[in-house]
């Protein structure tokens, strides 16, 4: 049997049903349709399936949906705002030709805007540190890393 719990995606409350065995990335995509968030190895280790939780981008694969009771969560597709503008970071990715297959890109993405909540700014180097748990096949990382320095880097 399904159990029903209550939590907030992309701003609106939601009432959702669930396996109790199910993982919030196999939730997201499966019972709500938000394929935004990528699974890639399911365990851990490529951060293609990263949401932010209450505030803190966590990979949702490792995290079981009914731990996500009463919190706030946002996807990639809470981003754009209504009247179709692209988040800062999405369209730097955009202008810095970012994106190659795309897989990793959400992933990154809600990474990055941890970053920009933080208010904070950093080095190059510090960027490279701190998406260190994103894989990306495609791209050699110097893109993304542009696109980050576009939001988040320090002047
Ligand atoms: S699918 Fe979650 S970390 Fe790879
Ligand atoms: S763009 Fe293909 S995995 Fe990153």
């Amino acid at each position: 049997m399904l159990k029903v719990i209550k939590m907030t995606i992309n701003g609106k409350e939601e009432e959702v049903a669930f396996d109790s065995r199910e993982s919030l990335a196999e939730t997201l995509r499966r019972r709500l349709g938000m394929t935004g968030v990528k699974e890639g190895c399911e365990v851990g280790e490529c951060g293609a399936c990263t949401v932010l939780i209450d505030g803190t981008a966590i990979d949702s694969c490792l995290y079981l949906t009914e731990w996500a009771e009463g919190k706030h969560i946002l996807t990639i597709e809470g981003l754009r705002k209504d009247t179709g503008e692209l988040n800062p970071i999405q369209q730097a990715f955009v202008d810095e030709a970012a994106v190659q297959c795309g897989f990793c890109t959400p992933g990154i993405i809600m990474s990055a805007v941890e970053l920009m909540n933080s208010g904070e700014t950093f080095t190059r180097e510090e960027l490279r540190k701190k998406i260190s748990g994103h894989l990306c096949r495609c791209t050699g990382y110097e893109n993304i890393l542009n696109a980050l320095e576009d939001v988040v880097g320090k002047k």
